[in-house]
């Protein structure tokens, strides 16, 4: 076999480096299948950045360690600030890391801080950058993420979409689309990979918990959580869910430090919402998968829960995956806390979705092109044992 395609048989000491970036929880999820296919692909020079934007046990190891993630070869510790402090910590070590490995390409994934900061140094350098998840928009220039997706795409070689709807995004937006590779989804590439095992370990029972008669809850975006009387609501809401049907909810950090500024996590308590420490890749898809409805305003969540067919109720007024309204189990539940009165479990079983190339092999695919695009970081090593 030799997945070079139109890759010359370049010795292995000849062979190039990769970088892959990561930096934030989703990142390592969407990252993990595409390094290993290209391993698998006798592609041997690969280095992993992490740039330590999350950098909690809870937000990093413990999801790494799930996931089987090769150790990080070099570690940024830049941590967190403001967008301007931390894009700016990553940007100047990141180009350093970069002016001393010269790398052949540079991957990055998703629309975290990292993502764009990362694009940035490579393509200032002249180093090729290729984008895992581009293409998606929100049309919402107040969030950070849509700002990063739409200039890591800007900065980007070859853009690795998971959805058709990116490919029109991108052209909408005059982007030359030769550059565009349509290549699936692979984050559902992790989570076919895992699911079985995370099934296996019925995360619910530990919480006293029957499957399929929770609601699991994870809110975290700046939009949500930043302002008090919105999440004052949001609160109210969740602990009106609470006391009919039993809540979930894994707490990211920042999102625990203002509930607790504004003294809503007692209320939640007293409503019996059992508010816990953000939970790792295992558990958490374990969580979903058992869950009878999810209410997030996380992206990847969106895309899990679809794919496992878990109805999902997304407080936002906007969501950059529309495919999964259109072929999912998603609902967009608005901007309005209110509205969140409406979820109960489904009390069905789950109707699991079929979107198309969200079928366990994204990372094939991604890791064909990149070799064929990318012919120096091919596989020099499988061609020359063959
Ligand atoms: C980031 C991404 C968001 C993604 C999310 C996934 C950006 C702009 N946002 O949001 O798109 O959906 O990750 O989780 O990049 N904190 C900790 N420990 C950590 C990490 C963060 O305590 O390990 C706290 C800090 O108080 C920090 C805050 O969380 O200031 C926010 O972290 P940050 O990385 O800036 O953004 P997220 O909200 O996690």
């Amino acid at each position: 076999m030799t997945m070079a395609g139109a890759a010359p048989a370049i010795p292995y000491d000849e062979q190039q480096l990769v970088v892959h970036v990561v930096g934030a929880r989703p990142n390592f999820v969407k990252m993990a299948p595409l390094i290993d296919a290209l391993r698998q692909r006798g592609v041997d020079r690969q280095l992993v950045v992490h740039t330590g934007q999350h950098y909690d046990r809870k937000m990093s190891d413990e999801i790494l360690e799930d996931l089987g993630f090769p150790q990080p070869d070099c570690s940024l510790g830049v941590g967190s600030g403001t967008h301007g402090e931390q894009t700016a910590k990553v940007l100047m070590a990141f180009e350093e890391v970069l002016l001393e490995q010269r790398p052949a390409l540079v991957v990055v994934a998703g629309d975290v801080n990292s993502t764009l900061a990362c694009a940035l140094a490579a393509s200032k350098l002249g180093i090729p950058v290729a984008h895992l998840e581009a293409g998606l928009r929100s049309g919402d220039w107040t969030m950070p993420e849509e700002i990063n997706r739409v200039l890591t795409d800007r900065l980007s070689d070859v853009l690795l979409t998971h959805s058709p709807e990116a490919r029109t995004n991108l052209e909408a937006e005059g982007v030359d689309l030769s550059r565009v590779r349509y290549v699936g989804n692979t984050m559902i590439d992790s989570l076919r990979r895992f699911e079985a095992e995370a099934r296996e370990r019925a995360a619910w029972r530990f919480h006293d918990v029957e499957e399929g008669e929770y609601v699991l809850v994870t809110l975290h975006r700046p939009s949500n959580v930043d302002e008090p009387r919105r999440l004052a609501e949001i609160v109210t809401a969740l602990t009106t869910i609470g006391r009919r049907s039993p809540l979930i909810f894994p707490v990211h950090p920042r999102t625990r430090a203002r509930m607790s500024d504004a003294g809503l996590l007692t209320q939640m308590d007293t409503a019996g919402v059992r508010c816990i420490d953000p939970v790792g890749y295992l558990d958490f898809l374990s969580l979903q998968a058992g869950a009878g409805a999810i209410v997030t305003d996380s992206g990847g969540i969106q895309e899990e829960a679809a794919a496992l067919g878990i109805a999902c109720y997304t407080l936002r007024a906007n969501t950059e995956r529309p495919v999964t309204i259109s072929h999912g189990t998603n609902t967009l539940l608005g901007d309005t806390p209110s509205a969140l009165l409406a979820v109960r479990p489904s009390g069905r079983p789950p109707t699991p979705c079929v979107i198309p190339l969200w079928d366990g092999h994204a990372a094939d695919r991604a890791a064909d092109t990149l070799i064929a695009d990318f012919p120096a970081i091919g596989a020099g090593k499988l061609a020359a044992l063959a």
